[in-house]
């Protein structure tokens, strides 16, 4: 069977800029809690390597923008680093300006749409020192950035997004430690994530001032939360994983406020986050034009048993993740599972309770481990996994698509190999295969056979 997509399609990479740009304090940047954490705790990094160079894009944006069009993506995510353009959150980086300026521009010249985000997990160590998103000030001076960036930039960007996947800042920075400021509390962890949604409203608010030619949305990892029974206990689980998960962002995103099941689930175990006056109002002003969708894994759940007592204290951890990889797989590499179909799902909730919204795919992808092991004779890697990974993703889109959602357009993560925070450089993802000691790009097999797939606008078996 031969899978055919639209004509006019976004075929690209997603990145951010911690993850790629390097250039750590060139041209005036100043440090995000990545930087300072890697300073006090290197050794929390996987093989003690830190966002210092990363991809080295600072340098090597215009070789890239090549890169990509010499495999047809027509499209680049990446975000804006915030305190490289407001190191002190108030003073405007000339220098920040002109690089990003001939960055975007430059792919643009090849024929790549630049898709802008603003927050990829980077708080600026400045803010951060003064209670990061659990200090309302936080609010005012992301709208200030935001509407700096759109000022600044905005003849050159037409597609923005605020955050990126928001939930992520909120459980690995207040329920765990994979984020600075590394605290386990569900109570702030709740707070932080309402305030992430007054920033992002009163982001799209600057931006709908402005009245630029383009479109704001936000980017969600909208997991599809499926339940390991239908019995009432799972069912609920389900439900509240969702809520808790998924629509505490998506909601507001999309319908401007949060659902009255979230409400009450919260009220009921005395969790509800400290709402003032106007909060609700701004809320409901961040609708946006559309959403940018990752999607990786599904969330599986279960009923709580007895003797988990914490329940739902903890219930945004509250879930068993089945990690059933098929044979087919490379059992070394165990670790996400890999279920194609959960675009699919994703897509058709979109179009059935979200109003048929316009969404791109803005990541998915596979990390693998030393994918040294799958280079060949000519150095290059051979990564048939991540060739099937996509084309069995991509049958999905195009089945979604072909049922009426709303989807234009497919971003892998990522482009070239990039940094991955705590882990650093320990699973690969990209297009082209970076070499740590030169930072020189080299092709992957999946970056032939992509460059293939958008010439000829379809999938074959
Ligand atoms: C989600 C995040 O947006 C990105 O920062 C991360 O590196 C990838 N997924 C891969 O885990």
């Amino acid at each position: 069977m031969t899978h055919t997509f639209p004509e006019h399609f976004f075929w690209g990479a997603a990145t951010s800029a911690p993850q790629s740009e390097g250039g750590q304090y060139a041209g005036g940047r100043s440090a995000s809690t990545w930087d300072k954490w890697f300073e006090l705790e290197p050794e929390r990094f996987n093989a003690n390597i830190g966002p210092e160079v990363t991809s080295d894009v600072y340098n090597r944006y215009r070789e890239d923008a090549k890169l990509m069009s010499d495999i047809n993506l027509n499209s680049y995510r990446t975000s804006i680093s915030w305190n490289r353009l407001l190191p002190d959150g108030k003073t405007l980086n000339e220098e920040a300006v002109a690089f990003y300026r001939d960055y975007f521009q430059s792919l643009r010249d090849e024929g790549v749409e630049p898709i802008m985000n603003l927050f990829h997990f980077d708080m600026p160590w400045w803010l951060m020192e003064k209670g990061g998103w659990e200090s309302r000030e936080s609010i005012d001076h992301f709208a200030f950035y935001a509407k700096t960036a759109f000022e600044q930039f905005g003849d050159l960007i037409t597609y923005w997004t605020t955050f990126n996947e928001p939930i992520v800042h909120v459980t690995c920075g207040y329920l765990g430690e994979y984020h600075w400021p590394k605290v386990n509390s569900l109570k702030r962890a709740i707070q932080v994530a309402h305030h992430t949604n007054l920033a992002h409203a009163a982001a799209v608010v600057e931006y709908r001032k402005l009245g630029l030619d383009g479109q704001i949305g936000n980017i969600l990892n909208l997991s599809p939360v499926y339940p390991r029974s239908q019995s009432e206990g799972d069912l609920k689980a389900k439900k509240d994983a969702e809520e808790l998960h998924v629509k505490s962002f998506l909601e507001p995103t999309v319908k401007g406020k949060y659902s009255d099941y979230l409400i009450d689930l919260l009220r009921e175990h005395d969790l509800l986050p400290v709402v003032e006056e106007g909060d609700l109002e701004l809320i409901e002003k961040g609708k946006v034009d559309f959403l940018g969708v990752n999607y990786y894994q599904p969330i599986r759940v279960r009923e709580v048993e007895e003797h988990e007592k914490t329940y739902p204290v903890n219930s945004l951890g509250h879930f068993s993740r089945h990690y059933d990889w098929p044979e087919k797989r490379m059992n070394k590499y165990r670790g996400w599972e890999i279920y194609p179909e959960g675009i699919y799902d994703i897509a058709m909730m979109i179009k059935d309770e979200y109003g048929n919204l316009p969404f791109y795919i803005s990541e998915n992808g596979m990390g693998v481990a030393e994918e040294e092991r799958f280079m060949n004779e000519d150095g290059m890697i051979e990564d048939d996994y991540r060739i099937e990974f996509i084309h069995d993703h991509l049958e999905f889109v195009q089945k979604a698509i072909a049922e009426g959602a709303n989807c234009f357009g497919y971003h892998l993560w990522t482009f070239v190999d990039c940094w991955s925070w705590l882990n650093s450089y320990k699973n690969r993802y990209g297009f082209y295969r970076m070499d740590l000691e030169t930072g020189d790009r080299s092709i992957k097999k999946s970056g032939k056979w992509i460059k293939k797939v958008i010439e000829e606008k379809k999938l074959l078996d």
